[in-house]
């Protein structure tokens, strides 16, 4: 199972060709493929360099950059031929680019080697994908304003435990996920702020004799600065680290507002209503529509943290500088980016398409003696008790209305002064449910004034 041929790229000081088997392992041409587009900018922008540096010549130069133009529309038309036998993207376009263009493409590897190529190339696709997410997520926080802003004033069950709290509203709900997913937002910026550093020069591990400009190809790879250690740059992967553990902590929050949507679109809860574009039916139940779309950003999180955990335990231990086993940064990152794209267009789809229950929410709201709280609020303010006692005392009148089947509302106030004598008729006035959400103005609380001004607040912020 020998292949009789050298590799035409390295295989100078080899008799014969690898193993088979051999290939199959150090291959990644089957995946780094994705990276064509990225490989032959980082190329060109390379050849240019070269050339305003005297390194190559201007014609050169010329030959390169127009014939990396031709092979990049081959790989989009179709017609390119990948050949795992060249290893990997850079060996591969390098090597058509010699069937096009002859001598001059032997030139293009000049001052740089496959580490820094491999760095550069993933950096520019990690940061196109930095990007997406951004805008995904932006995207969702619009959807999520839209509802909230429709029903700013519906009153629904808050929950601790799943179990009912107090009142809040729907406003209010929708709200804590843009807060989430605009951190989300914030926390991708931050990471690709800090990732922007051009790996492209540091060459194999140590710089190059050549007299290169780092600062030219960076500025022409839209790259804030050239990376400042040599061996740092082409051994650093955080940039990928960085994104999955974003896309981890976004995914989380997606599965958590996904299994509320499960939750809530139950015949037991009928909170929202979701649409037949983002739900599917059984083949067997004929009543049945089911939550298919956020089961599934339920479970995404599974893929993508699962990337972020595997490429960890792939760079934990590697001595400086790159190991082959930086190869397999590539799939997980590449599975992990398409996963939360899909799932974030979906959530967005979902949430901008489902109608919030307004009735039911509001009997839901009522139910479970949800204003408690209220009522040993209205026990220290009105009758000024330790909050302790109030607490105790409305303990014991949730137990007596418990005892009645009924809710507190429906207590008459004889049955209150059974408990504390000098309640007055005035305390029926916050144990309505819209009382209860109008009165928590305290800043960042679930009032209406106080939602429509953090609603008001995001939509300043996105413009
Ligand atoms: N295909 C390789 C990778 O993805 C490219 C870098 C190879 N460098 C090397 N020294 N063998 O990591």
């Amino acid at each position: 199972m020998t292949n009789k041929t050298s590799n035409a790229m390295w295989g100078g000081r080899f008799a014969s060709g690898p193993d088979a088997i051999m290939e199959a392992i150090n291959a990644s041409i089957g995946f780094d493929k994705r990276l064509a587009a990225q490989d032959i900018e980082g190329s060109r922008a390379h050849a240019a360099m070269l050339a305003a540096t005297g390194i190559i010549s201007d014609s050169d130069a010329a030959a390169i950059r127009e014939g990396l133009l031709t092979v990049l529309s081959e790989i989009e038309n179709g017609e390119f031929e990948f050949s795992a036998a060249l290893e990997d993207i850079h060996m591969n376009v390098e090597s058509r680019l010699k069937d096009l263009i002859g001598e001059p493409a032997g030139r293009l590897h000049t001052a740089r080697s496959r580490n820094d190529q491999v760095a550069t190339d993933f950096k520019l696709w990690t940061r196109d994908q930095y990007d997406a997410a951004i805008d995904g997520l932006q995207a969702l926080v619009r959807a999520l304003l839209t509802q909230a802003e429709a029903g700013a004033d519906w009153v629904m069950p808050g929950f601790t435990h799943l179990q009912t709290a107090q009142p809040v509203t729907w406003g209010h709900h929708m709200m804590a996920y843009v807060e989430m997913f605009g951190r989300d937002v914030s926390r991708f910026k931050d990471a690709r702020a800090r990732m922007n550093e051009s790996p492209l020069g540091t060459a194999a591990l140590a710089g190059t004799s050549f007299p290169i400009d780092r600062h030219m190809t960076a500025e022409a790879l839209g790259f804030d600065r050239p990376a400042a250690n040599s061996l740092d740059a082409v051994a650093d992967r955080d940039f990928a680290l960085e994104f999955l553990s974003c896309a981890s902590i976004c995914a989380m929050h997606l599965s958590r507002f996904a299994e509320e949507l499960v939750i809530w679109s139950s015949a037991q809860f009928r909170f929202v209503a979701l649409s037949d574009r983002f739900s599917t039916g059984s083949s067997i139940m004929p009543q049945k529509k089911n939550p298919d779309a956020a089961e599934l950003i339920r479970a995404k999180i599974g893929r993508i943290m699962g990337a972020m955990v595997s490429l960890f335990t792939v760079m934990k231990g590697l001595p400086l500088t790159y190991s082959k086993d930086m190869q397999e940064d590539k799939e997980q990152v590449f599975d992990a980016a398409d996963t939360l794209m899909l799932a974030l267009a979906a959530m967005t789809g979902m949430v901008s398409d489902m109608t919030a229950n307004k009735d039911a929410l509001e009997a839901a709201a009522a139910s479970g003696f949800s204003t408690a709280t209220d009522l040993a609020d209205w026990l220290v303010r009105a009758l000024n008790l330790p909050f302790r006692d109030a607490h105790h005392v409305t303990g014991a009148l949730v137990a007596m209305a418990e005892s009645k089947g009924c809710d507190l509302p429906d207590l008459s106030l004889e049955d209150m002064q059974s408990v504390h004598v000098d309640i007055t008729g005035d305390v029926f006035d916050v144990l309505g449910v819209q009382n209860s959400v109008n009165s928590r103005q305290s800043y960042g609380g679930t009032a209406p004034d106080q939602v429509r001004a953090q609603i008001a607040r995001w939509k300043d912020a996105l413009g």
